[in-house]
């Protein structure tokens, strides 16, 4: 009787999960289980307490022989943020605990991450000098969509929070690329935003390119939306943003203590329209992997690469092949159903993170990490595996 009592309530548990999971189609193979193995791509992703793992859009340093992975915290319903960043820790990068929220909204009315704020992609990078763990995310203000599109500095003294928020700002005011010439700045400056009622006609695009965005929002400073940051072997770090209502991305390089900008950057595909940026350096090439721009519907990835982190960004198509047997066999050009978040070096190996996104229930969007592998002339190339860490 005790036996069946046990059962009976264990039951009560699970079914109200497992209906809400089955609802959106995603397999449910581990529910219950308490510890994980293995996780699968295509599958939801548990941590060491049974649950999936809420960390979306983020990344995964390591500290001390410690893995800690960062993202988004996101309720079942909406697209608000109602608790904030998450981390999570692990020894092994399969097995992942749980250690709750490292960055927490704010209860305060007006706080810039006040609760009901949009925090998205955020990045921790230990900082060796200030001995900090420093956050840098795209923040939305409290009731305004995706109007305000500032970056967010937070940092702490343990990899695992709280982080104190610092500011939240748009970027680079005042200041232009460093590698724009006087005239090409001139060029620029005749340019007037306001005057286009029709986006994508071939003189809307000739004016963008030329920087119309970029003069618009001179005085106030650059949106910026999707984001990572790169730190390059020399210890500099990079903050790679969608910019310029998400046709531009901007490079720009930060002060030592991660907390600011040192001014110098330059705009990378003017009107190409390029999302959550994802970078990585082998061989002496840096290369990028972007999405497009479709909101939370998955598209087709582009890829760039360059010899210098300034560039030339030469663009190439993108590097997914195949599809996805084991997610509703979702093909290449829709990157398997997914949306770069960060390329994870591991070893040798280069590990693309990405989120396949669930906007009816964000908190139950699926991880997808994949190793990219290298064709004959060393240019990357990502093929579906459900295990990723298999060869
Ligand atoms: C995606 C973006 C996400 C989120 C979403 C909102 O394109 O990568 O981070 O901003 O749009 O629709």
């Amino acid at each position: 009787m005790k036996k069946l009592l046990t059962t009976l309530f264990v039951l009560s548990l699970a079914v109200p999960f497992v209906n809400a999971v089955e609802k959106e189609n995603i397999n449910v193979s581990y529910a219950g289980q308490k510890t994980v193995n293995r996780n699968m791509n295509g599958q939801l992703w548990l941590d060491t307490d049974g649950n999936h793992i809420n960390a979306h859009g983020g990344n995964i340093i390591k500290y001390k022989g410690t893995y800690y992975w960062y993202g988004e915290n996101r309720p079942y319903r909406g697209g608000t943020t109602e608790a904030g960043i998450s981390v999570y820790s692990s020894k092994d990068l399969l097995s992942w605990k749980n250690e709750g929220v490292a960055l927490s909204v704010s209860k305060e009315a007006g706080h810039d991450i006040e609760k009901g704020c949009i925090m998205e992609r955020p990045k921790v990078l230990y900082n060796k000098k200030t001995k900090k763990f420093v956050m840098l995310f795209h923040l939305e203000l409290k009731g305004r969509g995706y109007e305000a599109a500032r970056v967010a500095f937070a940092q702490s003294d343990s990899p695992v929070g709280p982080f104190t928020f610092i500011r939240s700002t748009r970027i680079n005011a005042g200041k232009w690329p460093f590698n724009m010439s006087d005239s090409e700045i001139e060029e620029a400056k005749t340019t007037d935003a306001a005057k286009w009622k029709d986006w994508w006609t071939p003189e809307w695009m000739a004016e963008t390119k030329k920087g119309m965005y970029l003069w618009r929002d001179m005085k106030g400073g650059q949106m910026s939306r999707d984001m990572t940051l790169y730190t390059d072997d020399d210890g500099k770090v990079y903050h790679i943003t969608s910019s310029q209502e998400n046709l531009t991305l901007l490079i720009s390089e930060l002060t030592d203590d991660y907390l600011d900008y040192t001014g110098k950057y330059v705009m990378v595909a003017p009107g190409g329209q390029n999302e959550a940026p994802c970078i990585f350096k082998k061989d002496n090439k840096y290369w990028m992997i972007c999405s497009g721009c479709t909101g939370w519907a998955p598209n087709e990835a582009r890829m760039f690469v360059s010899d210098n982190i300034w560039g030339t960004w030469k663009q190439l198509p993108s590097p997914f092949v195949g599809v996805a047997t084991d997610y509703k066999n979702m093909p290449a050009n829709k990157t398997f159903g997914a949306q770069g978040t960060y390329i994870m070096q591991v070893k040798d190996r280069f590990i693309f993170m990405a989120d396949i996104w669930n906007p009816g229930h964000l908190s139950q969007s699926l991880h997808l990490w994949l190793p990219i592998d290298f064709d004959a002339n060393g240019t990357p190339v990502i093929k579906w595996r459900k295990d990723w860490m298999e060869k």
